[in-house]
């Protein structure tokens, strides 16, 4: 079976957009390939040197997560800072990794210039550490975003410049699959066409009812149409969207009627819109709650997926070790 990789980023709460976009891929990718996915805390530290409590922040993904549908039985599911031997990997790697390529990556130069007072080593060696994650597993399948391809690309750089310097076909390449094609992309509240990280725009999985109602009543609308069958404006077609993503064929048909005759009243729509968005998240919000208020098995998931995850790293990392010269 293939081995797929992915890191998540310990940045926040996960949201609907999430949902339908990585995660709803991380849970189908299971089923099919040999998962490991880990929660990036380390790299976390390139920009924030402090990160408060990153120990209970690592909890609330994985509960989030698990919440979701990934399963520590068919995937392993780890917290990267867990796994010591990626360090190792990391700097090898690092001895064969040049300061002109690593200067000239856009996240790079884009985090440099967002943060001037702190241009540190670890954000210029974010790639090496991201396709020591990667490779350290062998992976060939590494599900991210449009804006992990450059790192993508440094990362099958580092894989192959290894095989090169060492004279074998050690590291397989590994391909990007982006999910950003495939997925369903859920509007935004605030008439943004994509729901992001910003409070009035998005709705968090484990926000709970009235939350939710009080923030898809205040989505943005326009006066109404003012002919009959006439093109959706993009805030509206947002929320027809939406309908389309989480509430019934029926429900949908049935305001779209009402949008071509002209007899459309918004708060309707978004009354029924928020229901059926509480009814999709209830379940999930339910579960991350449980998993919360059980630390203990939140850590015992995240005890056994570093086992596992240590399993395939020591095996690679005794090799590498061989293969520079490490051994008597
Ligand atoms: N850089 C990724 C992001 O920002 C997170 C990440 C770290 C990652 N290591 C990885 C993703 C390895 C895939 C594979 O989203």
């Amino acid at each position: 079976m293939e081995t797929v990789v992915s890191g998540i980023r310990p940045t926040g709460n996960l949201h609907l957009g999430n949902y339908f976009g990585a995660v709803k891929s991380f849970v189908q990718m299971q089923n099919e390939y040999n998962c490991y996915f880990f929660i990036a805390d380390w790299h976390s530290l390139t920009t924030h040197p402090k990160p408060g409590n990153i120990i209970q922040s690592a909890r609330t993904i994985l509960a989030e997560y698990l919440a979701c549908g990934l399963d520590p039985e068919k995937a392993t599911i780890y917290v990267q800072s867990d796994v010591k031997e990626v360090l190792e990997l990391y700097l090898f790697l690092n001895m064969n990794a040049y300061l002109g390529e690593l200067e000239r990556t856009t996240s790079f130069k884009d985090k440099a210039r967002q943060q001037p007072d702190n241009v540190n080593a670890g954000l210029l060696t974010y790639p090496t550490l991201m396709a020591a994650d990667i490779i350290i597993h062998k992976a060939v399948k590494v599900p991210v975003g449009k804006d992990q391809e450059q790192n993508m690309e440094m990362a099958r750089k580092f894989a192959r410049r290894f095989n090169n310097i060492y004279g074998l076909e050690f590291f397989p390449e590994p391909a990007s699959f982006s999910f950003s094609e495939k997925a369903l992309k859920v509007p935004g509240l605030d008439g943004s066409g994509k729901m992001g990280k910003s409070d009035g725009n998005c709705i968090y999985l484990y926000e709970d009812a009235k939350s939710i109602r009080k923030k898809v009543m205040k989505a943005v609308t326009d006066a109404g149409p003012t002919a009959a069958n006439s093109e959706k404006p993009e805030v509206i077609q947002n929320l027809f969207t939406f309908l389309d993503i989480v509430s019934t064929k029926d429900t949908y048909d049935y305001f779209n009627e009402k949008w071509n005759d002209c007899s459309i009243r918004y708060g309707d729509l978004k009354k029924q819109l928020a229901e059926d968005i509480v009814t999709f998240n209830e379940p999930i919000r339910e579960r991350i709650e449980e998993y919360m208020n059980n630390t203990e098995l939140l850590d015992k998931i995240a005890r056994q997926g570093a086992e596992k995850a240590r399993e395939s790293a020591t095996k690679t990392i005794q090799e590498v070790r061989e293969i520079i010269g490490f051994h008597r």
